[in-house]
């Protein structure tokens, strides 16, 4: 596919446990609505239109990138394109946020979802999206590709809509237990192939949304989430030696378990994510010593005065110590955030 050589190859280095010269960062959900340029071209298009137009896709994705020193892109799309793919409708409607008008009622629905599916095909529009966004920056920065998790994915389909308690999804792991792992195996399998292509189509660097971890707890984690992540991991190397792709870093961000920490730092991902709630220092304690933090400012710390901000960036860096770590939100950017202040965080990180 002839890409440009990568230029700053910081956050890559900085997985893979080198020495850089400066901490590299990067903010999940960088690009979106806090932006006026994505609101803009958003008023004229559908959500879901602009994950699946590739030339789309690719602009948002660079949106970020042409404001501020980020030291890596992410490609703009979804995680429930993997549901899409299996055939459930999933809307974007104002005011109620992802919206599935048929969930998953019971067990029997699971023998509604289109699989197997071929992924090469369904989602080919991502891989599309990746190979046109590697070329357009220009070798910049690298660009990390993603996909939310099984059991993330299982909550979505179950509960169809916001839900603060997730009693349904949670309900199927009590009341229908294999039925669930039949479900979760199938997510797993399809999360394999999505990554896998992704990475074929260019993507530098992997991440796997596990955001609603924090509903489990670590005897519901260890059945229904660890193993999963486990497989994704293994499965996406090996895959990649059998087609003679080389590896990339992978993250895993499973917001909230902090009940499973050690666990994390040994699912065979090179760096976990950990969310603003937690201490670094004391989540470094909890985790392996080869493994890369990523984190875990508080969104809201977006909210302070420029001062407050650099302060409270300082130390966190403080925190993390300089080495092995990727600077980072401890979870997504919100809509109503400053540009101005995303930069102040950026500049601060790098003034170390
Ligand atoms: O810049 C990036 O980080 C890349 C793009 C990205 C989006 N979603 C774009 C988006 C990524 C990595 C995601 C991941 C995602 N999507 C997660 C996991 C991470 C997390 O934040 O917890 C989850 C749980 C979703 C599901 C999702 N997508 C919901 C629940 C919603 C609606 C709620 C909301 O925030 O309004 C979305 C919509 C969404 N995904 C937007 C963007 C930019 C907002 C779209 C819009 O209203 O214009």
């Amino acid at each position: 596919m002839n890409f440009e050589p990568l230029k700053n190859t910081r956050i890559i280095d900085t997985a893979l446990g080198k020495e850089v010269d400066k901490i590299p960062v990067w903010i999940m959900r960088q690009a979106g609505r806090y932006l006026p340029e994505f609101r803009e071209l958003r008023s004229r298009f559908d959500f879901f239109t602009m994950c699946q137009t590739p030339q789309l896709a690719m602009e948002v994705t660079l949106m970020p990138i042409k404001r501020f020193d980020l030291d890596a892109a992410i490609i703009f799309s979804d995680i429930l394109v993997i549901p899409q793919a299996l055939g459930m409708d999933v809307e974007l409607v104002s005011g109620r946020g992802m919206v599935f008008p048929q969930p998953l009622k019971s067990p029997m629905d699971i023998d509604k979802l289109l699989y197997p599916v071929d992924v090469k095909e369904k989602l080919n529009y991502v891989f599309e999206a990746i190979t046109l966004t590697r070329h357009n920056l220009k070798g910049e920065v690298p660009l990390l590709g993603f996909s939310g998790a099984p059991w993330t994915l299982m909550c979505f389909m179950v509960e169809g809509e916001t839900s603060s308690t997730k009693s349904k999804a949670k309900a199927w792991l009590y009341k229908y237990p294999e039925e669930s792992k039949k479900l979760l195996d199938l997510l797993t399998d399809v999360i394999i192939d999505y990554l896998v292509g992704q990475i074929e189509a260019g993507a530098q660097m992997i991440q796997v949304f596990e955001t609603l971890a924090e509903y489990l707890n670590k005897s519901l984690f260890d059945v229904y989430c660890y193993n999963y992540i486990k497989k994704i991991s293994k499965c996406v190397r090996t895959k990649l030696k059998e087609k003679n792709i080389p590896e990339v870093p992978m993250v895993i961000f499973a917001k909230g378990a902090h009940y499973a920490l050690k666990e994390l730092s040994e699912a065979g991902y090179e760096v976990v994510s950990i969310d603003w709630t937690i201490n670094p220092e004391e989540a470094r304690k909890l985790m392996n010593s080869n493994i890369t933090v990523q984190g875990n400012l508080d969104p809201c710390a977006l909210y302070a005065s420029s001062d407050t901000l650099r302060e409270i960036t300082k130390n966190m860096v403080q925190n993390f110590g300089k080495t092995r770590y990727i600077a980072n939100l401890g979870h997504g950017i919100y809509p109503d955030m400053n540009p101005d202040n995303v930069k102040i965080f950026i500049d601060t990180v790098h003034s170390f």
